[in-house]
């Protein structure tokens, strides 16, 4: 089973970001958009797993999670990877306190204990959007639509592992465990 832990986005700002991204639909990019309902802040992807070690993630990330309390977010401009002159997965950042940073790298320390490699590249928040399909390019700039949606703020109360279970249509995110930020 393919696992990650994230923070789904929760109502206000799942809306202004669903909004966002049906006006995006309609400009008929060359891009696989993400579905409304899947939502989510990634901090530790685990990749493909035995369902076995999903207790010991399971317990990995409550471990990693204890002691954080709820986290004040708000959403921030888009984004690219690599770079916005050559977008391959497009995003909305995230403007969060120094607490976001610390339990992703709390995630990462718990994920290294039990076998999971840390991710090589600098956290960066965001909100994966869509991804531009292979061997095309956008034809326009982001820069029209960025400032279309509202800033959003909300808090993030919870944790969800998830797992990603492949469809015909695109991967659909099960939520296999929630851990709260309770403090
Ligand atoms: P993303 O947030 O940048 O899109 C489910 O696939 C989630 O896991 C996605 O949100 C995605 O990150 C992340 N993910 C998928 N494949 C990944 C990989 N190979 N390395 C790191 N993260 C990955």
């Amino acid at each position: 089973m393919r696992l990650f832990v994230a923070l789904p986005l929760p109502g206000s700002a799942r809306d202004e970001i669903a909004a966002l991204l049906g006006r995006m639909k309609d400009c008929e990019w060359p891009v696989r958009w993400v579905r409304d309902e899947g939502l989510h802040l990634t901090l530790k992807f685990y990749g493909e797993v035995a369902p076995e070690r999903l207790d010991v993630i399971e317990e990995s990330i409550r471990f990693a999670v204890a002691g954080t309390g709820p986290l004040p977010l708000r959403l921030d401009a888009l984004g690219a990877f690599p770079n916005a002159r050559r977008p391959r997965v497009l995003w909305v950042g995230l403007d969060a306190p120094p607490a976001l940073e610390l339990l992703q790298d709390r995630l990462e320390r718990q994920g290294e204990e039990i076998g999971f490699p840390p991710e090589g590249a600098p956290f960066q928040p965001h909100v994966t959007l869509g991804r531009v399909r292979e061997g095309h390019r956008l034809p326009e700039a982001l820069a029209r639509l960025d400032d279309s949606y509202e800033r959003v703020a909300f808090l993030a109360t919870e944790v969800v592992l998830y797992e990603s279970v492949l469809s015909r249509e695109g991967p659909r995110y099960e939520a296999r465990a929630t851990i709260p930020l309770a403090g």
